[in-house]
């Protein structure tokens, strides 16, 4: 198939590009920094091209042709406006743009916990999106909720890996709040394969992990990577609150907000698990080495984002 991926430059969207490149499609892939996604020019069939997603014109360019829209784009954290233009205008815009050149085909990246009605603009913004393009008229649109998704270049258990080197002792704001983290092979997986498979058509699907964890007992898991034992002291509901407020002054990357904050209050699990239709899904335990396989390379993009290039 021929594929436009929004939002392909990032952790999600390396994975998912080597995947489907791997399994023959052809990629275009707008980006806003060419430079910044140098290892996917290498990639078979795969064609990088800076671009402002945001213009309704240039969507339309972009997709005259295409098979298939995915759409990955998304930010953690910003003002209410920034997460409105990116997870609710901009799908909109996609949806629009694949209607106006005859596009039928749109996967869209959600995320568990997506409810209109949350105290956090992340989950708002994000329920907000998914209902502007479930319902176009004309579009065959499948979305996905993963919970907080782990691998290779992850700034998830990548960030604790990084804290833990610094300090033995870690205050961890959130600590008791649960998730169910989906390895990112399978969330690619499940992206790829519901591209020509009509079943998925009009579905919404949590993608979870086979396992439950605390916030806690994820990072005492990375501390055992590199044969640490942290002494974690996970904070309770006020302190917690002000450790995100105080965080929210940090300048540079964001280690955590009080819309994160609340984002937490609600349990990031999905009790049906993994779905069967995508296969079974990968054990933390049986790759969580990979964050001891880390090269130098890896601190790239976060000396790119320290320069603002
Ligand atoms: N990672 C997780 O644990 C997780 C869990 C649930 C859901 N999700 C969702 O999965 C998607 C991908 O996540 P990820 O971890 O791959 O995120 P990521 O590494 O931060 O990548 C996000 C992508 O979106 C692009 N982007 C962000 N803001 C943009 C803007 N204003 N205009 C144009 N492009 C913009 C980025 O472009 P640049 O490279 O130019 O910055 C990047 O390509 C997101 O929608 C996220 O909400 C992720």
């Amino acid at each position: 198939m021929k594929l436009c991926i929004l939002g392909g430059g990032g952790f999600v969207g390396r994975h998912l590009i080597s995947l489907l490149s791997s399994r023959g499609h052809e990629v275009l892939v707008p980006c806003r920094h060419r430079d910044r996604i140098k290892p996917l020019l290498v990639l078979p069939g795969v064609t990088v091209t800076e671009s402002d997603i945001h213009d309704p014109a240039q969507l339309r360019r972009l997709f005259t042709g295409v098979d298939a829209v995915i759409n990955l784009v998304g930010i953690l954290h910003g003002s209410e406006v920034a997460f409105r233009k990116v997870h609710v205008d901009l799908p909109a815009k996609v949806a629009s743009a694949c209607q106006e050149v005859g596009v039928t085909r749109l996967l869209h990246m959600s995320a568990l916990g997506a409810d209109a009605a949350s105290r956090s603009i992340y989950q708002r913004t994000k329920a907000d999106g998914e209902r502007c393009v479930m319902s176009v008229p004309g579009l065959a649109v499948t979305a996905f909720r993963p919970s907080v998704i782990f691998g290779q270049g992850d700034s998830f258990l990548g960030l604790f890996a990084e804290l833990l080197r610094l300090a033995p002792v870690v205050p961890l704001a959130g600590g008791h709040a649960r998730f169910q983290p989906v390895y990112v092979l399978d969330v690619a997986r499940a992206f790829a394969d519901s591209l020509d498979d009509p079943e998925t058509i009009g579905q919404i699907y949590g993608l979870c992990g086979p396992r439950i964890y605390t916030l806690a007992e994820l990072m005492a898991k990375v501390g055992a990577v590199f044969g640490r034992s942290p002494l974690i002291l996970p904070l309770g509901d006020a302190a917690s609150y002000a450790f995100a407020r105080l965080m929210e002054f940090k300048p540079g990357r964001k280690l955590m907000t009080r819309d994160n904050y609340f984002a937490m209050q609600v349990d990031n699990v999905c009790p049906e698990g993994f779905p069967a239709r995508f296969g079974l899904a990968t054990e933390l335990d049986g790759v969580i080495g990979y964050l001891r396989e880390a090269s130098p390379r890896c601190n790239y993009d976060r000396f790119r984002r320290r320069a603002q290039r």
